[in-house]
């Protein structure tokens, strides 16, 4: 296959931050010495006192991962005090609502008044110091206040979002053990309402019967829709804040002190508390938003990601706002009022960066180009792409037709876990290839190997490694420290392993090939195959149930789950429609099956381990190549599985 590469555009009208030669000496630098490196690069933070040691990392034995550990800082500090002197009245957040005549500027200093309030309302409410608060929030501006408030005062946030059941909410307020939560009454996507202070409601009584008792729900009024109240335990955003005194000082944090929980997806089990500490955190996520974006003082910079998924947390508020950027929060969806409502809002606010999943792309490209067409776009200067593989076409789309040929295309290779970006273009040094997230990020080390940890070298395809220490790596499974060496660290020994599969051309370039454990990227939303199963089969009719991805042409991989009935239950259309709605329920929209086949057999070995293999090709429509079936317990059940596969063209 002729791959095409597009040479290095210089991002219009500004100087380029880094250029090749640039990029090759930093990188060698920084892999050679990252001691020297990350000691000179931390100091783009300000800290309250210095550190004198930079990195004490090792991926053998109990793991352990400590950067910067002896200096002291604060992340809300650090995203609003000091820049108020220079930029306070500058635009911190441009906030555009789902109607498209509601929109808001937050300056820095009002960002300032805002976060401090927020935090002495905490205070006042007796959060402190490593507590943990979860946030179940719309795209709000007071969802960002929330997040910097808990900084400001050492607690520690757990997002969830708001897409999330009542169910899934409860279960991560059990496992943090969290007693305050912060919502809205309702949020607004698309036109419509989600009812999250309801969903709150009921989340806390099951977490209650779980053990966990929530003390207080802190909710702002987005729609001033009808919830219940709650006196002795809900309290009004609006009038909180009001009574509690404007300033509120940082609290000194050491670098290693937790900042963050954020759930994600894992091949086994339920979802993992992913822990961020404050230093090497703030400094990786500022650092690389600046690199990688090319941000130059008063770029106006577009994450269209949501705050409840780690995109939202580094590249809408952390590293933008360490770096005194103007950040647009956006409240809706890509196809509201209509579908050309990205590059209206382009043009509204004369965004200059703009960061968004190939998911989007591929549903926009869809609608037609008179929808872009429409917009001049003329503002833009850098695009970037992150989730999941973006396929060559919409790259060539999103490149041609959005960005006219003139914006580089950053495909940013990251994970919930990894903190910020570690593999991807720079804008002014990187050739692009459509498809490939190119080359590692300064500091960061990958490594291909293959099945049996055998290191693999040159052009080939491989497991995704990275053999080194990066100061935004995530450094515990809160409360759980024994699963994260065995998810990550035990697979391939002193490695920490990705989960996804990777090609390496002749070029060094990086080409990620999607995940290789039982995790599915569905509209670069990550979902344990293992969680969808379970949703299922805690329904009444079920026996047993095995979900596999395949693929999809917007969601790049879709849910096709195979269920097997209890005996005397009938595989109805009607019973499809409700397993369907109880997943949502469960889990939420985002992990409803897109496929249900009733199958009353699953291919299992002899000795009961389903082969998903086999599952995998038959959802594929890729029955012709199921490879050897010899070793099934009984090879008929995949006949019946073929002659009622759902995908039948
Ligand atoms: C996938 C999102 C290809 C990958 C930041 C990874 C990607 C998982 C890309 C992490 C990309 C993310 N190209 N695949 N540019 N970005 N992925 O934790 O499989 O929600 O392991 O973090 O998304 O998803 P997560």
């Amino acid at each position: 296959m002729s791959v095409k590469t597009y040479p290095v555009l210089k991002p219009a009208k500004q100087r380029a931050l880094i250029d090749n030669a640039t990029y090759l000496k930093w990188y060698k630098q920084s892999v050679a010495d990252p001691e020297a490196f990350w000691g000179e690069h931390g100091k783009r933070i300000d800290w309250f006192k210095p550190y004198t040691k930079v990195k004490n990392t090792s991926f053998e034995g109990k793991v352990s991962i400590k950067w910067f550990e002896d200096g002291l800082t604060n992340v809300s500090y650090n995203c609003i005090d000091r820049h108020l002197e220079k930029r306070g009245d500058q635009v911190a957040i441009i906030w555009e609502g789902d109607n498209p005549y509601d929109d808001r500027k937050i300056t820095y200093r009002e960002l300032y008044e805002h976060v401090c309030r927020l935090a002495n309302v905490l205070k006042a409410n007796g959060v402190k110091k490593g507590d943990r608060v979860t946030i179940y929030m719309p795209m709000i501006p007071e969802a960002a206040y929330a997040m910097l408030a808990c900084t400001r005062i050492g607690a520690v946030h757990s997002i969830v979002f708001g897409g999330f059941s009542p169910d899934a909410l409860a279960g991560r307020i059990v496992d943090c053990q969290s007693t305050f939560v912060i919502t809205a009454d309702e949020g607004l996507r698309g036109g419509r309402t989600i009812p999250l202070k309801a969903n709150t409601d009921q989340a806390i009584d099951i977490a209650k019967r779980d053990g966990v008792e929530v003390k207080s729900v802190l909710v702002v009024r987005r729609t001033a829709g009808k919830i219940h109240w709650f006196a002795e335990r809900d309290i009004w955003y609006h009038q909180a804040v009001a009574t509690v005194k404007a300033d509120c000082p940082p609290a000194k944090m050491k670098a290693e002190d937790p900042l963050f929980i954020l759930y994600t997806s894992g091949s086994t089990g339920k979802p993992k508390g992913v822990l961020h500490t404050t230093g090497g955190y703030l400094v990786y996520a500022s650092m690389t938003h600046q690199y990688v974006f090319d941000y130059h003082d008063g770029d106006i910079y577009w994450c269209t990601a949501d705050v409840g998924w780690v995109t939202g947390h580094s590249y809408i508020v952390y590293g933008p706002l360490a770096n005194g950027a103007t950040t647009l929060m956006f409240e809706g969806v890509p196809t509201y009022p209509d579908a050309g409502r990205f590059w209206d809002v382009v043009d509204k606010h004369k965004v200059n960066i703009f960061y968004t999943a190939p998911t989007a792309i591929r549903a926009l490209m869809g609608q037609g180009d008179a929808l872009v067409t429409r917009s001049s776009r003329k503002s833009l200067r850098i695009l970037g792409s992150v989730g999941e593989p973006i396929n060559p076409e919409a790259w060539e789309w999103y490149y041609h037709t959005v960005g006219e040929g003139r914006c580089p295309i950053v495909d940013t290779w990251w994970q919930t876990e990894t903190g910020g970006i570690l593999i991807t273009p720079l804008p002014g040094a990187t050739a692009l290839k459509p498809g490939s997230a190119t080359r590692p990020f300064f500091g960061v080390q990958p490594q291909l190997v293959d099945a049996e940890g055998k290191v693999i070298d040159g052009a080939a395809d491989g497991n995704l490694c990275i053999i080194d220490s990066w100061p935004g790596q995530m450094r515990t499974v809160y409360g759980d420290h024994e699963r994260f060496i065995q998810t990550y660290f035990s697979t391939y020994k002193g490695k920490y392993f990705t989960g996804d599969g990777c090609r390496r051309d002749e070029d060094g370039y990086y080409w990620i090939t999607g995940r290789v454990d039982d995790v599915l990227n569905v509209s670069g939303h990550r979902m344990g195959t293992a969680e969808v199963e379970s949703a299922l089969v805690s329904h009444d009719a079920v026996s047993e149930a095995a979900v596999v991805g395949y693929p999809h042409d917007i969601k790049g991989q879709g849910i096709y789950s195979y269920v097997t009935l209890m005996v005397g239950q009938q595989g109805t259309e009607e019973l499809r429609k409700e397993l369907i709605s109880h997943v949502r329920k469960e889990i939420g929209a985002i992990a409803s099956p897109d496929k249900i086949q009733f199958a009353p057999g699953l291919p299992k070995t002899r000795s009961g381990k389903i082969m998903r293999r086999i599952l995998r090709k038959i959802a594929e429509d890729d029955y012709g190549a199921l490879g050897d079936t010899s070793t099934l317990a009984d090879p008929t059940v995949v006949d019946d599985l073929i002659a009622n596969r759902q995908n039948r063209k």
